[in-house]
């Protein structure tokens, strides 16, 4: 069945990413039918509407998903699309209530225009009641306008769609997790809802372990507990991590009841990483040092190559073959990636 995905505008390159990690989490099969980076719409064939549900249920890049009832570029286009693809479902949704609204992207619409294009549908002669509150069915008329296009006297959107409403996404908690409301940050806490979408595309889920080397006031940590994963997190700056006067990065899980998802943090430089190689972590999600207000800093001596300093038993760096250097590069964790 058809479905359509109604994005958010912004940070357009991660989007499909998103759902796509979403559809691999879930195991539904997914067929995009049409995306571009420049509409926030995207059609999709999903077996169908359970799945469309769980499709949506923890994305941050989308806010809803309708079953495609119709599209055409024009509102007579439309009709005749509704009426070919959705007269077999009308009989299923009699009886029940329902409420039609407008979403036009880019575009806006007057009160009298809304009740014009509501009532170009009623040949659907549903027999419910409409109500505003609770519907037992919402449908939506999606506009999509070419940028500024009324600006310049454009009276048609450049294609629509009917949809109705059969999931919505967990974009409210971008407002619950957003910095200005978070007890403990710095300037280069990473912002909450990228941090999201990061989460989801690595697949943290319950069950999983997830690792930030770089991990500073804790933003990936947090966001891979929201979604159930254990969550650890190190930095070369322990002052990072500690924090001051009860704000710090385990409080800031505190903060978001999330304190069984806190893993542990610990004080480590990533170039000199204690932590023995291998594949026992499910994902590294991390903001590296980029060099602008967070430079890297690795642990060694301006003039000469020393070795690292341990306490206790000989970690893996000092093994046969490992080589510990004071160059670093992000291929590193390409590397690692492998
Ligand atoms: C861009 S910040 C990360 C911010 C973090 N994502 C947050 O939300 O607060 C980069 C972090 O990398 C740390 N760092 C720099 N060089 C490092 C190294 N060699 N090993 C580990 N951490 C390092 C810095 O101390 C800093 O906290």
């Amino acid at each position: 069945m058809e479905y359509l995905l109604r994005f958010i505008q912004t940070h357009e390159t991660f989007r499909l990413p998103e759902i796509q990690a979403l559809a691999d989490l879930e195991g539904i099969p997914m067929e995009v039918i049409s995306y571009s980076l420049d509409s926030p719409f995207c059609t999709l064939k999903l077996p169908d509407d359970d799945s469309a549900r769980s499709l949506l249920s923890r994305s941050i890049t989308a806010k809803a998903i309708y079953a495609l009832w119709g599209s055409g570029p024009t509102y007579p286009t439309l009709h005749e699309s509704v009426l070919a693809t959705s007269t077999p479902w009308w009989p299923q949704f009699q009886g029940q209530s329902f409420k039609f609204t407008i979403d036009s992207f880019q575009g806006s619409r007057t009160h009298a225009d809304i009740c014009e294009l509501i009532n170009s549908f009623a040949y659907m002669s549903f027999t419910g009641p409409v109500a505003l509150k609770n519907p037992d069915m919402r449908f939506c008329v999606l506009e999509d306008w070419a940028f500024d296009a009324q600006a310049h006297g454009s009276s048609t959107p450049q294609h629509l769609y009917l949809g109705r409403l059969v999931g919505t996404s967990q974009r409210e908690i971008v407002g619950k997790y957003d910095l200005k409301k978070r007890r403990y940050i710095s300037t280069t806490s990473m912002d909450a809802e990228l941090a999201l979408i990061t989460a989801n595309i690595a697949l943290a889920r319950p069950g999983a372990i997830f690792y930030d080397p770089f991990v500073g006031t804790g933003s990936f940590p947090v966001a891979c507990a929201h979604f159930g994963a254990l969550a650890f997190g190190s930095d070369i700056d322990g002052r990072a991590i500690r924090g001051k006067g009860g704000r710090n990065l385990r409080a800031n899980f505190a903060q978001y009841d999330l304190a069984p998802g806190f893993g542990d943090s610990f004080v480590a430089d990533l170039t000199n990483s204690p932590l023995r190689p291998g594949r026992y972590l499910d994902g590294i999600v991390c903001d590296p040092p980029y060099g602008v207000r967070e430079g890297l800093k690795v642990l060694g001596h301006r003039e000469k190559r020393v070795g690292p300093v341990y306490d206790g038993p000989d970690a893996h760096h000092l093994q046969p073959g490992r080589v510990v250097s004071r160059g670093w590069a992000t291929s590193i964790l390409d590397a690692d990636c492998e």
